[in-house]
């Protein structure tokens, strides 16, 4: 395994690019899901100046399923999202990655923190395609998220699913 990061100056293109071999070499071998998610988001908030990144799955509950949230690196968070509700309820029912440059022009936008300005989420699916949860990320500033991490990003949520039980 590999044990430290080495993190790279420059563009945010430059970091995903070498960020993303760091990440094959780290989760190869380990198939526990949930040690997998809570290695992709430390490698991520080190590599990258945002407020949060983590993941949200879907379980079960008395209300029908909901997004829990999962391994994250940041500040608290809200621990249940409903279907449609905020950005990432609403990226698990239309079933697309959502980029908010503003998250206050969001309708509906959960604010777990007054800090957080942009967004960007990747729903997550299984081997067989059925939705799993999603992949949110948090960042102080307006429009920090564009067309380059939804790429990496989509990326990066189907390798740590990949093996993950
Ligand atoms: N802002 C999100 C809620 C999750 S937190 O930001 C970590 C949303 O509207 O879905």
């Amino acid at each position: 395994m590999a044990e430290t990061l080495h993190i790279a100056q420059g563009s945010k293109e430059e970091k995903y690019r070498e960020l993303l071999p760091q990440l094959v070499a780290l989760l190869a071998g380990e198939t526990d899901l949930t040690a997998r998610l809570a290695n992709t988001c430390a490698a991520l908030k080190a590599t990258f100046d945002w407020l949060w990144v983590g993941f949200y799955l879907l379980r079960d509950g008395m209300d029908g399923e909901a997004l829990v949230l999962g391994p994250f690196q940041g500040p608290v968070a809200c621990f249940r999202i409903a279907y449609g509700r905020g950005v990432c309820g609403a990226a698990w029912a239309r079933n697309e990655t959502l980029l908010v440059p503003d998250v206050d022009a969001f309708p509906g936008h959960i604010a777990c923190s007054s800090l957080s300005h942009s967004e960007v989420v990747v729903p997550m699916h299984d081997a067989t395609g059925a939705a799993i949860g999603v992949l949110d990320v948090d960042s102080v500033k307006l429009g920090d998220f564009d067309e380059v991490d939804q790429a990496w990003l989509e990326k990066i949520a189907a390798l740590v699913i990949e093996d993950g039980r």
